[in-house]
């Protein structure tokens, strides 16, 4: 058998700026970016979906669907991948199947290739219709393991999960290590055992929050991996993919040689390391290697969460107490693997017993919800205890929780009314409608993203005297924020004002 060369995910529109400023990465931004992107011959560049949907429509101002299509445009040679929530689609909910559907099919014709289709639960009831939708309309249909550790979850398991996929419809395998928990060695084991096993590609997405990264995705090559998932190395590392430019030269010269240029890839990243600069008060400021990650298991962008909620209580003091309470809630939930919207779910209550003196002495709703059973599927029991108290003699539904849902798109469309001029409005309007009515509003005005212009003065305020004044003065005069954002998108006010 003949090696492949190792394909490449590149991250950089997608999860490597939100985790590492915030989701904000304007359109405008990237597009510089893609272009150069588009000449590298990836095997595709995620750029959509995740928490980019909503963070453009609720800070940025932008169309999530404009982007799209406007990156298409630039990009006509590389497949366009994007991170989907199966029955959450982009949201933190279930959503009926008839918007599951539209949304899928407008994704599709809107440019996006390969639907990365994952549960938090791992319940993959919750995947199986976006799953199928995703094949009808023609896109690659990614089916994702969410990767956790617990007594509950073993490599086996994980096989087993992946043969069902395949059953689903998969036509490929990812690995989705959101925490960054895969030691390589784990890496190894599962991707051979899925390579034995399933006989379609497989894929590794991790990150290097532990310091564990690229040694992950190294372990992963030599047990015979497919494609990996990277980020330039400008917005790469900590929370945020290993470093592209890394792994393209550590296996430079070998059977698995990606082929991939390394100059221009060096462009690329200084290109996106003068953009970052932008984006400095977005700086989640966490440090290289997180060891808080492997001994409470916690992902990065959690602990970020996490540290903002403590903040808005005046409890910053019980930042550790929480951290250890995070495991033992999670056992209580039957071991989630923590991601969205799991993760907030698992964080808001072990916030709540820390702070109220007492164990669930109050108990959010999305927690009770989560008990009776309106997430999916647990891996393991709910603590009995905990159910009596959350839910009583309630019994949880045991259906898919879709299935409890009305039809919702026309509905959307009658309430949104004339503000939505597309089916993709109304798609946005559908998943996020305190979101999106008053982002139509603005944009009917012609006016974009307040919070925007606010966070990119607050940027001008910290490090550069004279920087403040020009913004101050472009903000106060005609056409406002505007003028500010054309001055600090100039590429010498950035490199002269700004540090
Ligand atoms: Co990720």
């Amino acid at each position: 058998m003949t090696l492949q060369p190792v394909k490449i995910c590149e991250t950089v529109l997608r999860d490597a700026h939100q985790s590492l400023l915030a989701t904000r990465m304007r359109t405008d931004d990237m597009l510089p970016i893609a272009e150069l992107l588009d000449q590298v011959g990836y095997w595709s560049v995620e750029m959509w979906g995740g928490a980019t949907f909503d963070s453009a429509m609720r800070f940025l101002g932008e169309d999530p669907w404009e982007r799209l299509r406007t990156l298409r445009k630039i990009m006509p040679n590389t497949p366009f991948q994007m991170l989907l929530r199966g029955q959450n689609i982009v949201g933190y909910k279930h959503y009926p199947d008839d918007i599951v559907e539209k949304f899928v099919e407008c994704a599709r014709k809107n440019g996006i290739d390969v639907f990365r289709i994952f549960d938090a639960l791992n319940d993959m009831r919750n995947m199986a219709f976006a799953m199928k939708v995703a094949k009808r309309v023609g896109g690659h249909v990614q089916a994702t393991i969410s990767y956790t550790i617990s007594p509950v979850h073993s490599i086996d398991a994980f096989v087993k999960m992946g043969r069902q996929l395949l059953d689903l419809g998969a036509d490929s395998i990812c690995i989705k290590d959101m925490a960054g928990l895969i030691t390589p060695y784990a890496a190894f084991e599962l991707v051979s055992s899925l390579k034995r096993d399933l006989g379609i590609p497989i894929q590794l997405h991790t990150h290097s929050t532990s310091g564990m990264g690229t040694a992950s995705l190294l372990k992963a090559v030599e047990a015979g991996i497919d494609i990996v998932d990277t980020a330039i190395s400008s917005l790469a590392l900590s929370t945020s993919q290993p470093p592209t430019e890394t792994l393209v030269a550590i296996l430079k010269g070998t059977e698995r040689d990606t082929g991939l240029n390394l100059h221009l890839l060096a462009d690329i990243s200084h290109l996106v390391g003068e953009i970052r600069k932008k984006y400095l008060a977005f700086e989640a400021g966490i440090s290289p290697v997180d060891v808080n990650v492997l001994q409470f298991q916690v992902p990065g962008g959690m602990l970020s969460n996490l540290v903002s909620q403590l903040r808005q209580q005046g409890a910053q003091d019980k930042y550790y107490e929480v951290l250890d309470e995070i495991p033992r809630v999670r056992k209580d939930l039957g071991y989630p693997p923590l991601v969205t919207p799991s993760s907030q779910i698992v964080g808001v209550q072990a916030t709540l017993n820390v702070i109220m003196g007492e164990r669930y002495r109050m108990i959010s709703e999305e927690t009770r919800q989560y008990i009776r059973g309106y997430y999916g599927h647990p891996p393991a029991p709910i603590d009995p205890e905990l159910q009596k108290k959350a839910i009583g003699n309630e019994e949880p539904i045991t259906c898919r929780p879709a299935d409890m849902l009305c039809p919702g798109f026309e509905q959307a469309r009658e309430e949104i009314g004339e503000l939505a001029s597309s089916d993709e409005d109304v798609l946005s309007y559908a998943l996020f409608p305190q979101v999106a009515r008053p982002y139509f509003e603005r944009r009917t005005k012609g006016l974009g993203g307040k919070e925007e212009i606010a966070a990119a003065i607050a940027v001008a305020l910290i490090h550069q005297q004279e920087a403040k004044k020009a913004v101050a003065k472009a903000v106060s005069e005609p056409g406002g924020w505007v003028n500010a954002w054309k001055l600090l998108n100039r590429p010498g006010f950035i490199r002269g004002g700004i540090r």
